[in-house]
């Protein structure tokens, strides 16, 4: 089995990592990667939506299996891509086509898609550039805080919360008449705003069947307490306290198997991730969003708990078989610290020297960082993931953060309290 992993964050240093417990480091790809990527397999400048560019590449290099990281080449098509083509079909993309992306490439369908199949979520109403009248008189209907949110993918930065009326009619002119989000804000949802804590839930399904990953919650903003921007994600833990194994029914009842259903009813021939983002509002599960991919940071988290290996996972969905497999778990916590550049989720700086000295307790993915003139610099915005296992939440941040006090680079900034509102949940 040979395997090309689309990405260069965390995530797919995560996957890549998991890869090579199971394949010959021959045969695992990564495009364009990372200098941690390149411990795991053999990174590739390929552009990630450049299809043609890939298929030549999977061709010269018999590649099998394609694993598309994040959403962006999913939601642009790559799938159908190698469908279509009568030399690329036999290569398994693991991943939802066009329209099974549209889960997460469109917030107007898959609020339509959870409507129609009774799944719980926030009362909204969708609206377009003609719209902004009806919209005004929408808000009226609703209490604040208000949630705007952009249809389309805006780098996760399309949803705003607003506490007045006015600053909700400022945001929906931004969108639907000064396009601050270009074309993904040519449509608009307005929902309720739903009070409670949140959690992941992650699904592989070959179309038919789906096998359940742990469960994880992630810290996106990035300040201490959940304070100042969103960022794509601070840490992550898992399992999480009180998805307790009734609240976990519920999501399988009401949210999993409505959803796997919907997509066959559909004729929507999903396959790979489903990433369900919820929230517990008093001990009912409702979905926030849906996410056609796995989360990161939460994958450097939840992968580390996945004992089955993830090749024999894809082979079998492949095959139409993963009804066949039952995944096991490690039963421990796992928790994932973000160490992230000075600036960011604004502007940084890149190409600071990283000092890595003797980590034993944790894994180390990394995230934004390039090998050049002879040394690991870092190369975006979040730069390295420290992940630990331990069979106390407590145990496994104190591994975490132990370990980040022998990492080192100029303007180096994580969160001091990834975990601890869950150390105290009553
Ligand atoms: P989304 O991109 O849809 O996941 O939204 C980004 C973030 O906004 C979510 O992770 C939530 O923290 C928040 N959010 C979105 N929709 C709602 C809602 N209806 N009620 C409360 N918070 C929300
Ligand atoms: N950590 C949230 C996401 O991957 O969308």
């Amino acid at each position: 089995m040979r395997i090309l992993i689309l990405g260069s964050g965390g995530r797919e240093c995560a996957f890549a990592w998991k890869f090579s417990k199971e394949l010959a480091i021959e045969n695992i790809f990564i495009a364009p990667g990372n200098a941690g990527t390149s411990q795991y397999g053999t990174n590739v400048n390929l552009s990630i939506t450049d299809f043609n560019q890939i298929g030549s590449f999977c061709i010269k290099n018999n590649i099998d299996f394609i694993l598309p990281g994040g959403e962006d080449s999913l939601v642009a098509g790559i799938r159908n891509y190698f469908e279509n083509r009568e030399d690329l079909k036999k290569i398994y993309v693991f991943g939802p086509d066009v329209q099974g992306a549209m889960l997460e490439g469109s917030k107007e369908f898959s609020k339509k898609f959870m409507t129609k199949y009774n799944i719980p979520t926030a009362r909204f109403k969708s609206f377009n550039k003609e719209q902004i009248e009806l919209a005004f008189e929408f808000l009226k209907t609703l209490k604040s805080p208000y949630v705007i949110k952009a249809d389309g993918l805006a780098a996760g930065k399309g949803v705003l919360i607003c506490n007045s009326i006015s600053e909700a009619k400022d945001a929906i002119k931004d969108m639907l008449k000064n396009d601050i989000f270009g074309t993904a804000g040519n449509t608009i949802v307005i929902e309720e705003f739903l009070s409670g804590i949140e959690v992941s839930f992650f699904a592989i399904t070959d179309g038919n069947n789906y096998i359940l990953l742990p469960e994880a919650k992630d810290y996106k903003r990035i300040g201490e307490n959940d304070t100042g921007l969103n960022t794509g994600g601070m840490g992550a833990v898992s399992p999480v306290i009180f998805a307790d194994n009734k609240f976990k029914e519920k999501v399988v009842e009401k949210i999993v198997n409505p959803t796997i259903y919907g997509l066959k009813n559909e004729n929507i021939n999903y396959r790979g991730f489903i990433f369900f983002g919820l929230i517990n509002v008093n001990n009912e599960p409702y979905v926030i969003e849906y996410n056609c991919r796995m989360g990161d940071p939460e994958t450097e988290t939840v992968l580390p708990r996945l004992k089955t290996s993830l090749s024999e996972i894809i082979k079998k969905s492949k095959m139409g078989q993963l009804s066949s497999l039952q995944p096991e778990f490690i039963n421990e916590y796992c928790t994932t610290v973000i160490l992230v550049s000075k600036g960011y989720p604004g502007n940084y700086e890149k190409g600071k020297k990283i000092i890595i000295n003797d980590v034993n307790d944790s894994l180390i993915f990394h995230a934004g960082t390039k090998f050049e003139n002879a040394e690991t610099q870092s190369n975006g915005g979040r730069v390295l993931a420290v992940t630990s296992i331990d069979n106390s939440l407590e145990g496994a941040l104190k591994k975490c953060y132990n370990s980040i006090n022998k990492i080192q680079y100029d303007g180096m900034n994580f969160r001091k309290d990834i975990g601890k509102d869950l150390l105290n949940y009553k």
